[in-house]
């Protein structure tokens, strides 16, 4: 067992952090703010390799594996999430998604401009009523031979206006339930595709999340990913992948957190000495640190698996599901160690506890990991 960096690990670190600290930091604020997308920095991070970090170079990709990415996600995580989440959808679930299940059209055409970060794209499975009961999709694709015919609405759906291709899970045949559903690739400039409202969000508010609507959408058969009732498998093969994004992100939120809670004690002084000196706040940068190291290691764990071809479906749930707890109970910490401070815009920990809340809710709820850990435990 190794736990050292590769130096090519660490070079990939060094200039995520780099990137966060001169691109990201500067108009963070602002962003968040103004619900303003982060367009210019994405195209930057499109430059530097980082919206397709681990596909294959022939399609556009930095050929990396897991474990850059998560060192990446990390960094960027620690200063603007909004700027973290585009990018580990455009990675771990639509890049990721085409190049191991698409066909070599789909991947030539898809996959090749994503992967360089000249387009974003998006992942289409949630519903008004289907979120974690992800089985119950509504909407549908009806099979008119050479296309489907796409009609219904998806929510939540991050990048939903940035995005210039989305994954779409939808119904083919309702009686074979989850076994009916299909992935399709859908260009979001096609007849029939409407963009709902932004949604006014508590946290990563410089993401863009709306609602889609399709009526009557033509969608080639070529548009399909897989076999014909793949799309279920897919979107949760595509997801177990996921996870260890948001949970990088949650790692990231996290760790951002703290390092500017332990700056302040450093500097804060009450009570004739620096806070740090005083156990009650102490005592709170123990935890963090070692609740932060516990959550790096299962997000790196699971990157591990991934990167080896084993099963790490079980490893990314538990890694999500302990990062974000994580995230939630540090950033709160963080805001309280820096008192009233914490309470303001200005010294960005607010911000952080903003943004962990949804760390704990999409990609699947804390509550969904549960279920997905659990069953796993049993069939052992
Ligand atoms: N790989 C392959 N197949 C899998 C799988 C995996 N990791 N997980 C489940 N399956 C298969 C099962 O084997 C089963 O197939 P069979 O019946 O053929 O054996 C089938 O999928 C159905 O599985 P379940 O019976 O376990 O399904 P369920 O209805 O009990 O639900 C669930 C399981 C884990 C709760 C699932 O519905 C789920 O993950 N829900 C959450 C969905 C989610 O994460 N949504 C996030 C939206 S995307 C997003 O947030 C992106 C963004 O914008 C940031």
């Amino acid at each position: 067992m190794d736990f050292q960096l590769t130096e090519e690990h660490l070079a990939v670190q060094q200039a995520a952090r780099d990137f966060a600290q001169t691109e990201l930091l500067p108009g963070v604020i602002e962003r968040d703010e103004h619900q303003k997308f982060p367009a210019e920095q994405i195209k930057k991070l499109g430059e530097l390799g980082f919206m397709g970090m681990m596909v294959d170079p022939k399609y556009g990709g930095s050929g990396m594996d897991t474990i850059s990415y998560v060192l990446a996600m990390e960094e960027i995580s620690k200063v603007d999430a909004s700027c973290s989440v585009v990018m580990s959808v455009n990675n771990s679930l639509v890049c990721w998604g085409l190049e191991t299940f698409g066909t070599e059209e789909q991947k030539q055409k898809y996959l090749v401009p994503l992967a360089k970060g000249e387009i974003i794209g998006a992942f289409l499975l949630s519903e008004p009523e289907a979120g974690s009961d992800a089985t119950s999709q509504r909407t549908t694709a009806e099979d008119k031979g050479d296309h489907y015919l796409l009609n219904g609405t998806k929510n939540w759906i991050t990048n939903g206006n940035s995005a210039s291709v989305y994954l779409v899970m939808a119904q083919t045949d309702p009686a074979k339930k989850h076994k009916g559903i299909n992935a399709l690739i859908v260009e979001k400039n096609s007849p029939g595709v409407t963009v709902g409202k932004k949604e006014d969000k508590l946290g990563i508010r410089g993401s863009d999340t709306h609602s889609i609507m399709f009526q009557d959408v033509k969608v080639p058969k070529e548009n399909r990913i897989g076999d014909d009732g793949f799309g279920f498998t897919f979107a949760m093969k595509t997801l177990a992948g996921g996870r260890i994004g948001i949970a990088a992100q949650a790692l990231g939120i996290a760790s951002g957190a703290y390092e500017l809670a332990l700056k302040y004690s450093k500097e804060r002084k009450a009570f004739g000495t620096e806070i740090m000196n005083h156990q009650a706040i102490a005592f709170k940068l123990a935890d963090m640190a070692t609740e932060i190291e516990a959550s790096r290691l299962l997000c790196l764990k699971a990157a591990w698996l991934k990167d080896q071809h084993l099963d790490y479906a079980r490893a990314s749930s538990m890694a999500k599901l302990f990062a974000s707890e994580t995230a939630m109970k540090t950033t709160v910490e963080a805001v309280q160690v820096h008192g009233g401070y914490g309470f303001v815009k200005e010294y960005h920990v607010e911000r952080l506890m903003r943004d962990a809340k949804i760390t704990q809710i999409y990609e699947g709820t804390s509550e969904v990991q549960r279920v997905v850990i659990s069953r796993d435990i049993l069939r052992d």
